[in-house]
């Protein structure tokens, strides 16, 4: 992943990006920060790059034409990397965002300063505004920070296995369970029992509900947001291999429904408006015939054909009928099954958090 950070301060981003684990990201190499001085761009002999605003107010505007070349600098050999403007006015980062960055190969942080940038430059060149939080900061570089570290742990090889970032806390609009270390005790409080006792099933229950609770708590905004993702397949093994990727990559907590067994399949499901439902099927009126006794109640859905056709209109009208809202239908190819999970799963996710 390349970086390419714009700002009148390269020290700080530059500083600040060669600790911890992202400066390790930048030593082996998965990582590459390259910092452009909007300054040198600068089309005055003092080397200015702000002016007085237009209208009159306090404070001074950045310059269109320093930032304009300086982003011009960045584009060369016909590459077009996606241009982000970090400001407080724009949609919050969120996790889900994050991952859709880590996609990219490179990408333009433009850190403003001052009261602003010249608005005219931002209409030509910046493809997305992002800020990090409700707050005003002095200058765009820390959220740039903030948006390269959270990016950088997506990136193949930044964190170490132990360290992974395929579950995260977020992911699910979950916040983490608590953890404990040694001791055992500690100033009288001992770690919950369940955690010593070595029963995985029982362990992870737990977390999930620790999880819940604290996120009901602390983050009620998410908490309205939680939904419980199914994936149900019903097919040959494609739609198998595929319906059991998808779902370890979308959720910690997924469940995946094998309706190839008859005993799934004679049993009645109905689903409700808080879950998620992913059906992964290859053939359309053997999935109606599996799916015959499961139903929805307005729940959110998505259909995945796995083979090369569309999701066909009787397969999409039998689950608006079954009481399924569908937001998404995407067929399957099978080269690059790998890069095809994450870009589905992705767009699932950016569904649900639509919600
Ligand atoms: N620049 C100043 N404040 C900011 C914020 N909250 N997010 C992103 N960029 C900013």
């Amino acid at each position: 992943m390349i970086f390419h950070v714009l700002t009148l301060f390269p020290d700080m981003i530059q500083s600040a990006a060669s600790a911890s684990i992202f400066g390790r990201g930048i030593k082996a190499g998965h990582i590459t920060v390259h910092t452009v001085n909007i300054r040198d761009f600068s089309a005055n002999k003092y080397n200015r790059v702000d002016d007085y605003p237009y209208g009159g107010g306090a404070g001074m505007v950045m310059e269109a034409e320093p930032v304009y070349r300086a982003v011009q600098s960045v584009m060369k050999e016909g590459r077009r990397p996606k241009v982000i403007y970090l400001t407080p006015q724009a949609p919050v980062l969120t996790q889900t965002k994050v991952e859709e960055l880590a996609a990219e190969e490179e990408l333009v942080l433009l850190c403003g300063h001052y009261e602003g940038i010249d608005e005219r430059v931002l209409a030509e060149v910046a493809d997305e505004y992002i800020s990090i939080g409700d707050y005003v900061l002095t200058g765009g570089e820390l959220a740039a920070l903030v948006l390269m570290d959270a990016v950088s742990r997506f990136v193949p090889g930044v964190l170490h296995n132990e360290e992974s970032s395929q579950f995260e806390s977020l992911q699910d609009n979950l916040l983490e369970y608590p953890q404990y270390t040694r001791p055992e005790v500690w100033h009288e409080k001992a770690v919950p029992p369940v955690l010593l006792t070595g029963d995985h099933k029982k362990i992870t229950e737990w977390r999930h509900a620790q999880s819940v609770q604290r996120t009901r708590e602390r983050r009620p905004d998410l908490y309205e947001k939680i939904c419980s993702t199914y994936v149900v397949f019903n097919g040959p093994e494609n739609a198998a291999l595929f319906a059991e990727t998808l779902n370890e990559k979308l959720s910690r907590y997924g469940m995946l429904l094998n309706y190839n067994r008859n005993k799934l399949i004679r049993a009645k499901r109905v689903f409700t408006a808080r879950d998620f439902a992913v059906f992964v099927i290859e053939d359309e009126a053997g999935a109606m015939t599996a799916f015959r006794n499961i139903s929805g109640t307005d729940t959110p859905a998505a259909v995945i054909l796995s083979g090369t056709e569309k999701p066909g209109e009787a397969f999409l009208h039998f689950l608006e009928k079954k009481g399924f809202a569908v937001l998404y239908t995407e067929n399957t190819a099978e080269e690059d099954f790998e890069g095809e999970v994450s870009r589905i799963c992705l767009e699932i996710r950016r569904q649900m958090d639509s919600l």
